[in-house]
């Protein structure tokens, strides 16, 4: 049975009655451009064939009923006139904050009968709870005919992130979700948000491997992350780190505080490595991609610091058995989670074995392996 067979039976079972729509949205993996996103700067992810389902149907009412599949079969109720951060079954406020949000654009919203399942490795950088919002919101464009475009709806996403969860994310994760492409990467540009697809090479593909480990407080210090990048932008008297070039941190060394120097050179650095790496893919230039994804891991390690052990080895591993003929990095927002690696074709099941064998000799976790595809974004014509 495939996916959306299977959910209709089951909506109709649980809700007593046929679904009106079925909608799928991406997560996605980050090739490079990483915490460059709220610093106004570029990245280049791709969507994945990682995903959230949902079948929906309207309601006359202002409630909303959710059960997610992937929780037990958790079901949770509210009304659109009363919504607050629900801290118990932290799950349901992607739904309430998304639609809280949207409501905002759209007061005569009704309410509506969801049903959620999703594969994205939660907690493992590869944007599940983007997927989540971006599912939510085409569910209630289609249920509710909105004319919500996909940058509209991933703005409407990040802002529920940004005010109801309380993650001070940037725009990728949702704008990659609804606006990704098959067969591409996107170089999305994050201060005015215009885009152009990247053709991945077709002698390459994506290999993901989740270390399998997850970090308390990784909120805590992403938020921090910001803080300092927006404290250096303060001194500098620019709207954001984009507007700071190496030349003038350089010069301004000596002013300023270790940390704050560290944390903006990866991100001035990483902004020129990310159109660097589309020139490369462009060329499929694998023995540039390889040090721009290398260089970049580095850069997060040491001077952003948001890498750990566990992914510094998988990476060292990865990197030797790869050579100048791929590229491995870590990817999402760190703290644990995965490494992205451009494969030539032909060695991926070499990598895979090698990496199952040496990783967990070397670390006792089991890593997971992702045979990963780019896919088209919820909101993608
Ligand atoms: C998380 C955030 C994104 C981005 C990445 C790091 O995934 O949601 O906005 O900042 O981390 O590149």
């Amino acid at each position: 049975m495939t996916n959306s067979t299977k959910l209709k039976k089951l909506f109709s079972q649980h809700f007593n009655s046929a679904v009106d729509v079925i909608v799928h949205a991406p997560g996605r993996v980050n090739l490079i451009g990483e915490h460059t996103d709220f610093n106004d700067g570029f990245v280049l992810p791709a969507a994945i064939n990682y995903g959230t389902d949902i079948a929906g149907r309207k309601r006359d009412d202002n409630f909303v009923n959710v059960i997610a599949l992937d929780w037990g079969n958790e079901s949770v109720s509210f009304s659109l006139d009363d919504i607050q951060y629900d801290k118990k079954t932290l799950w349901v406020n992607y739904v309430a904050g998304t639609l809280k949000i949207l409501r905002q654009s759209y007061p005569s919203l009704k309410g509506a009968e969801l049903m959620v399942t999703g594969n994205v490795p939660q907690g493992a950088g590869l944007s599940s709870s983007a997927s989540f919002e971006i599912a939510i919101l085409k569910a209630y464009a289609e249920l509710y005919d909105l004319p919500l475009d996909g940058i509209k709806a991933a703005l409407i996403g990040q802002k529920s992130e940004n005010e109801f969860v309380g993650c001070n994310c940037g725009i990728m994760d949702q704008l990659i979700s609804a606006m990704g492409k098959q067969g591409h990467a996107m170089l999305l540009d994050c201060r005015d948000l215009s885009f152009k697809d990247v053709s991945i090479p077709e002698t390459l593909s994506i290999c993901i491997v989740n270390s399998n480990c997850k970090r308390d407080l990784v909120e805590s210090e992403y938020n921090t992350r910001r803080t300092q990048c927006e404290q250096v932008a303060e001194y500098f008297d620019v709207k954001a780190l984009r507007d700071v070039n190496e030349n003038m941190l350089e010069q301004a060394k000596s002013n300023l505080d270790d940390t704050l120097y560290r944390r903006a050179r990866h991100v001035v650095s990483e902004n020129a490595r990310t159109l660097a790496a589309v020139e490369a893919l462009t060329n499929a230039d694998t023995k540039l991609l390889s040090q721009l994804m290398h260089e970049s891991h580095v850069s997060l390690q040491k001077d952003f610091e948001v890498s750990i052990p566990q992914i510094d080895i998988l990476v060292a591993m990865m990197s030797e058995f790869l050579g100048e003929k791929g590229g491995v990095r870590m990817t999402g927002g760190g703290f644990g989670g995965c490494v992205v690696a451009l494969v030539p074709n032909g060695l991926e099941h070499e990598l895979i074995t090698m990496v199952k064998q040496r990783y967990e000799a070397e670390t006792g976790i089991v890593p997971s392996i992702y045979s990963t595809h780019t896919t088209q974004g919820a909101f993608r014509r």
